[in-house]
């Protein structure tokens, strides 16, 4: 797969995954470089969650290298593993993952307060307009359609500034407008310099993204379009 002239975020070699008798990741390589825009599709059930839950360090049960901003994850202590995490890492996921009993900006400002990142209401202002979830603020979690629930997991995903911006099918519930405007905030990340993976089943987004993989067999393949 290419060989960056920009830094490498993701690095990863023989990548294998079993779970119980079944392999998942079979000897997967992969190699994602800083500003990359990388699409992900594949068939249900063909890994793409588990492969993004071992990038986005939300699994450390495999066998191989993952290398993440240059770092052997493998030897990563479990506080910087957090670190990463917390700061470095935004994951959208595609069923919200919001906590119901709470509001728009608690669900947001959450991960600034694991990360004891004193966040100016100028700049939370800011990230809601982005968004186009300012009016809802104060509303509790469980009142918000699908579309602004999965704004406010963008939102609570950037708040930090991550590096890494993982979205596991963002648009998957979605109509084609509101999929087309969360297309269009990640693209806007990713123009100010913030690596993006997506894993989408939307042909039509993928296209647009500026790689397109495919988890088939346990290994991934670069589709040239
Ligand atoms: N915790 C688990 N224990 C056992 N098997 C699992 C576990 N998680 C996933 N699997 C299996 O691993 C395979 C890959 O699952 P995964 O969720 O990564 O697929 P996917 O490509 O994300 O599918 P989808 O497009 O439906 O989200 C599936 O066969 C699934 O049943
Ligand atoms: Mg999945």
């Amino acid at each position: 797969m290419g060989i960056c002239t920009q830094s490498t975020v993701i690095e990863i070699n023989s990548l294998r995954k079993r779970y119980g008798t079944k392999e998942v990741l079979k000897s997967l390589d992969m190699n994602v470089c800083c500003g990359d825009f990388v699409a992900i599709m594949g068939k249900s059930g063909s890994g793409k969650s588990t492969l993004i839950n071992i990038i986005g360090l939300l699994e450390e049960d495999y066998e191989g290298e993952y290398r993440l901003f240059g770092e052997d994850m493998k030897k990563m202590s479990d506080r910087k593993l957090t670190k990463h995490r917390c700061k470095d890492i935004g994951y959208v996921f595609q069923a919200y993952n919001l906590i119901n009993d709470c509001t728009v900006k608690e669900n947001v400002l959450l991960p600034a307060s694991y990360a004891k990142n004193k966040v100016s209401p100028e700049t939370l202002e800011a990230l809601f307009e982005e968004l186009e979830i300012a009016e809802l603020a104060n509303k509790r979690a469980e009142l918000l359609s699908g579309g602004e629930k999965q704004r406010v997991g963008i939102a609570r995903a950037i708040i930090n500034n991550p590096r890494l911006v993982i979205a596991d099918e963002p648009t998957g519930s979605l109509d084609e407008e509101n999929s087309e405007k969360i297309f269009r905030i990640l693209k806007r990340l990713n123009a100010n310099g913030t690596t993006i993976i997506l894993v989408t089943h939307n042909h039509q987004l993928a296209e647009k993204a500026g790689r397109q993989l495919v988890l088939s067999d346990g290994i991934l393949k670069e589709q040239r379009s």
